[in-house]
């Protein structure tokens, strides 16, 4: 099935002509599987990523095996993928300096550092309080911009904790103008449980743009749980944010997070973008094969309806 061609397209009012998706499937998603993905495979995966147009693919995380063992294998999979894991759209998750050391000693440049708007997130995800672990992270950006890395900083529970309900707007507002203020290039707006809906988006977004922290330097992370990760990340779009994160095949998770599912499938987000004349230079069909693929590694069909509806035809 092709996706109806309109002459001309919709109009796209305030759309941006291009959008970046950072693909966190080989991050994001395999860091909730069951199964632990052997490391042939996530370079596959990545390789595949790659070929079928995405630019950016966030590769995987240095943190504490002990906390995350599906990523356990990160220097093997950077050394697997060689000059293709590496470089300024290869970025990789670190909590902390002990992360950072092992990231640098591999030639990467580009990291994440992941902070939240909740106590009890932050707890039970870095074992820190919010303060801690904004100390955590200090050195971490410092040394980081020093090496020449590009510093993402993602902020996860904006939009609602599981644990501790609503989150107040002032109140992350609050966490990521500090996160910011240690210096990293982009913010990461991580909606973990999938509760936002676009109105929130958009009052988040304004209420960034009073203290300074514009559109130009946030990113969006949306989770699938409610069905709401496109209409939220078209929302974002249209206030002017350019970096979208999904997962190839709808993948996804936190493993500290309960009732974190999937983040939006690229495939989805990538069908409303060229309905509406957005460039984002992906490949839909050879991402469809790719998360076809997955799908058969991991034992389990992708939960994206795009994937779904055009996996008889790649
Ligand atoms: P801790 O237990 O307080 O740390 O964990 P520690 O410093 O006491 O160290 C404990 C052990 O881990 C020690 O080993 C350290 O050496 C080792 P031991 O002496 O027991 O053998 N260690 C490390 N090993 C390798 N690499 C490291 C490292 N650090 C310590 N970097 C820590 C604190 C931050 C390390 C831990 O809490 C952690 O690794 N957390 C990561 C959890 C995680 O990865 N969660 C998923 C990513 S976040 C997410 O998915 C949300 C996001 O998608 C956005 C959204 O959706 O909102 C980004
Ligand atoms: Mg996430």
């Amino acid at each position: 099935m092709r996706r109806p061609q309109l002459e001309p397209p919709l109009p796209s009012g305030s759309l941006p002509p291009r959008v970046t998706i950072y693909e966190v499937g080989a991050r994001d998603g395999l860091q909730n599987e069951k199964q632990i993905l052997p490391v042939q495979d996530k370079a596959a995966f990545v390789r595949m990523l790659t070929e079928a147009g995405l630019g950016t693919i966030e590769v995987t995380s240095f943190v504490a095996p002990k906390w995350v063992p599906q990523l356990a294998d990160a220097e093997e999979l950077l050394a697997n993928l060689g000059d293709l894991g590496r470089g300024r759209n290869r970025p990789v998750l670190v909590p902390n300096e002990r992360g950072l050391d092992r990231a640098l000693a591999l030639g990467v440049n580009s990291v994440a550092i992941f902070g939240s708007a909740t106590e009890t997130f932050a707890r039970n995800n870095l074992n820190r309080t919010v303060d801690e672990s904004i100390d955590m992270f200090r050195p971490v950006v410092a040394r980081a911009r020093d090496a020449g890395a590009w510093v993402r900083a993602y902020v996860s529970m904006c939009f609602g904790d599981p644990w501790e309900g609503d989150v107040p707007i002032a109140q992350v507002v609050d966490v990521c103008r500090r996160i910011m203020d240690l210096g990293c290039d982009e913010l990461t707006l991580g909606d973990t449980i999938g509760v936002a809906t676009p109105g929130h988006v958009q009052r988040l977004l304004d209420a960034l743009g009073d203290v300074g922290i514009g559109v130009d330097r946030i990113g969006v992370h949306f989770h699938d749980t409610y069905g709401q990760a496109l209409a939220n990340s078209l929302a974002a779009i249209g206030q002017g944010v350019t970096t979208v994160d999904s997962a190839a095949g709808g993948l996804g998770g936190c493993p500290y997070a309960k009732s974190a599912t999937g983040n939006l499938a690229t495939e989805d987000l990538i069908w409303a973008l060229d309905g509406l004349g957005v460039e984002t230079g992906v490949d839909l069909k050879k991402l469809v094969a790719t998360s076809v693929w997955l799908a058969g590694r991991l034992g389990r069909p992708s939960p994206s309806r795009v994937v779904n509806a055009l996996a008889e035809s790649v």
